[in-house]
């Protein structure tokens, strides 16, 4: 029997059960000055949501894409907690990527699938934001994902997404002294020109 790509995640979730409320991404956290006042967000493939959950009480109006059912179920349990609206959808985001000119925020952590790229950028409006952080294959740990093809190569992002304007960019591979600094992860945020 081949244990499919959910059925793994959602065992993850399910032995991990945890209800530490999790965290944005450093890309998010580290940019609210960026986002909107108001308008549609989504985080996809969101885990527990850590994204989400930050988008929410940024005042946006914020959806949350998985297809683990556990973790969806945890947002949901915190969301209610912090009394705040998400709207958690159980969907394979590759095969039901977000419609065209539909968010004007979109997140991306710790996920990587090539083929949905130019999907995530058409699905920006006008002057929406795609921020995006995700492993490298230049790293100095062995954080992340063994299999390299869900690593990023070095400035690879940059040219999976040639329609948007790039607004922050951060890798800092294994340059200068490897125990400082933001490491082993790509930071991207990306801006469609209106
Ligand atoms: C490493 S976790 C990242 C979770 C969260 N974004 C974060 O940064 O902590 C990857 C997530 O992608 C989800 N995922 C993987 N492939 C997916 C797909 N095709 N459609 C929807 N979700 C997917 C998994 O269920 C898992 O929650």
């Amino acid at each position: 029997m081949t244990v499919n790509g959910t059925d793994r995640w959602e065992r993850r979730y399910r032995e991990s059960q945890t209800m530490q409320r999790p965290q944005a991404a450093a890309v998010l956290a580290d940019h609210v000055h960026l986002l909107p006042a108001s308008g549609a967000a989504v985080d996809l493939a969101c885990g527990r949501g850590g994204n989400a959950l930050l988008l929410a009480a940024h005042g946006l109006q914020t959806q949350a894409w998985d297809y683990a059912a556990t973790a969806l179920q945890d947002l949901e349990q915190l969301a209610a907690a912090e009394q705040l609206a998400i709207d958690c959808q159980c969907r394979n985001i590759v095969e039901s990527p977000p419609a065209a000119d539909s968010f004007d925020v979109i997140v991306v952590s710790h996920f990587l699938d090539r083929t949905i790229m130019p999907a995530l950028a058409g699905a920006l409006r006008p002057a929406g934001l795609l921020f995006y952080q995700t492993f490298s294959c230049t790293a100095v740990s062995d954080a992340g994902p063994n299999n390299p093809a869900y690593r990023l190569a070095d400035n690879e992002l940059l040219q999976l997404l040639p329609q948007l304007q790039v607004v922050h960019y951060h890798e800092a591979g294994r340059l200068g002294d490897s125990s400082h600094g933001f490491r082993d992860r790509v930071q991207y945020i990306g801006w469609r020109r209106p």
